[in-house]
């Protein structure tokens, strides 16, 4: 059999009064009178109150909490971890047609029953707007379980392409042997789908421990997967405490695998605890892991400047700039800086409305929390302190939520802190070069940074789209052109990116399964 092909979900448009408005709508207001939730581990199937309770706050209402949950003791994380290893036999000898249906059911009721809950719980529990809410929580989650399921039926199908007289030569993809660990964050629920399903989907068994930020909408992924049909114990869902859980796991001589999305800091952390288990484990553990950016723009003397200013207004504010993706640094010919650019891209910024996304005008909502809000603060001062120039934002308020307005900074040196580190907020870094210093200014943006995620170039010049594009080689693992540096969609662009800011996998592609099977191969003599 043939899985039928598979398309991008369509995207809602939520206009004011339709059917899609009123259902979410609904959703929302149910969420706000049922909260807070009591979420539990879930191991072998099994809800675990283990006592030990942590609240996840509302970003846009931190005096309420979405939902308390309870943190995985030891014991708790022990027998997850032997639960899954018990529940391995059974589900790698599952038909693959069998665990593809499991999916396929998961994507639909992702796109159908429950996306209004997946979208309600993914603004109020991580400040999503609306729109970011739709492309997360439903559009991309629903991709990731469909389009997986298509890729690891192509996977499945790469075999040797000869055979001699006689003689049938296959490779089998087998899962890893052992349990893979993974560990998502909170700026989006797709991703916390993607960690556990994704080796899930080609038989391994996953502990999976979601971000404290996040566990109401990723207990929701959980549910959903288990309503499809996923059997006990193949993943476990096993929330905090974070750094207890993860060391235990590590150091469990099963641990075969890391599927991580997270901070840099934290991965290469975690790269190192693992090298120094290394003798305990059966095999080289697979780590697979996508961390954080520094993105780009480069704005040419060639470009379109509307075009420029509102792709870097979306790159750099969607999502209160909270996605590994968005855009950081701006760099702006200064002839179209001198000639509309500056002006036009104040007058956009100063049109953002930032606030509760109850309010569906609102374009920017709040900050994830308490410390990503005074981080963000604390960079702008500092981008201060070195000369930067706060052309428009700069200020927060988090008397009720996080809020934090939309920040440019203007600055004359290109190697000050602003250009260099990952702030993780609502703050774009603009530095304006001469034209005649194009080729110059690629070099610049190559080397002031360690990360490498993505970028995106703008220029109706081909030759400064080609100049750029070979000089930013490993500057960025995805590279827009004319287009923002976010929003990559499964199975049209594959996500990810090298140097510090991961192992450059790609998410939403047939690449990264290849990760998580140890292939096998069998010669047969007839
Ligand atoms: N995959 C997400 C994007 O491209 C992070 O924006």
């Amino acid at each position: 059999f043939k899985v039928p092909a598979v398309e991008n979900e369509p995207m809602r448009q939520y206009a004011p009064g339709s059917a899609e408005r009123q259902g979410l709508e609904a959703a929302l207001a149910q969420m706000h009178k049922e909260l807070p939730f009591e979420v539990p581990c879930i191991v072998n199937g099994k809800s675990i109150k283990t006592g030990n309770v942590a609240k996840q706050p509302m970003p846009a209402d931190h005096a309420n909490h979405i939902c308390t949950y309870h943190e995985a003791d030891q014991a708790t994380v022990s027998s997850a971890i032997d639960g899954a290893l018990a529940a391995k036999t059974e589900w790698e000898a599952m038909p693959w047609n069998d665990r593809a249906a499991i999916f396929l059911r998961a994507a639909d009721l992702v796109s159908g029953k429950y996306r209004y809950k997946l979208l309600a719980s993914t603004m109020l529990g991580q400040g999503k707007n609306i729109w970011q809410a739709e492309i997360d929580a439903a559009a991309e989650l629903a991709d990731f379980f469909r389009f997986g399921v298509k890729f690891v039926e192509e996977l499945y199908q790469q075999q040797p392409v000869k055979n001699s007289p006689g003689v049938w030569n296959r490779v089998e993809y087998r899962p890893l042997e052992g349990f893979v660990l993974a560990v998502s964050p909170f700026n989006f629920t797709a991703i916390g789908g993607n960690l556990p399903g994704a080796p899930a989907l080609v038989g391994n068994v996953v502990v999976w421990k979601p971000s404290p930020m996040a566990t109401y909408s990723n207990y929701l992924v959980y549910k959903i997967l288990e309503e499809a049909g996923l059997p006990h114990g193949v993943i476990q869902f096993v929330p905090g405490p974070p750094a207890e859980v993860v060391a235990q796991a590590i150091g469990h001589p099963s641990f075969a695998s890391l599927h991580f999305t997270g901070s840099t800091f934290v991965f290469k952390k975690l790269w190192k605890d693992i090298a120094n288990n290394l003798d305990t484990y059966k095999g080289y553990p697979r780590i697979v892991g996508e961390t954080g950016g520094k993105n780009f723009h480069i704005v040419h003397s060639s470009a379109e400047v509307n075009n420029a200013v509102l792709q870097a207004v979306r790159g750099a504010f969607e999502y209160q700039g909270q996605k590994c993706s968005a855009l950081s640094r701006l760099y702006v010919s200064s002839s179209l800086w001198k000639n509309g650019f500056k002006d036009k891209l104040l007058q956009e910024v100063a049109k953002i409305k930032v606030g509760s996304h109850l309010d569906f005008g609102n374009f920017m909502g709040p900050v994830i929390g308490k410390p990503a809000f005074d981080k963000i603060l604390g960079y702008i001062a500092k981008a201060k302190d070195a000369g930067g120039e706060v052309l428009i934002g700069g200020t927060g308020d988090d008397s009720k939520g996080y809020f934090i307005q939309p920040t440019v900074i203007l600055s004359k040196d290109p190697k000050s802190i602003t250009f260099v580190e990952e702030i993780f907020g609502p703050v774009l870094s603009v530095y304006v070069y001469e034209d005649a210093d194009y080729e110059k200014t690629l070099e610049l943006i190559d080397t002031t940074t360690s990360y490498g995620l993505t970028g995106a170039i703008f220029a109706s010049d081909r030759k400064a789209l080609l100049l750029a594009t070979n000089k930013l080689r490993n500057a960025a693992g995805n590279v827009y052109y004319n287009e923002k540096c976010t929003g990559a969609v499964v199975g049209q662009q594959p996500f990810g990116g090298g140097r510090a800011s991961g192992t450059n996998d790609k998410a939403g592609s047939i690449s990264i399964f290849y990760r998580f099977v140890s292939a096998r191969s069998i010669k047969e003599n007839f």
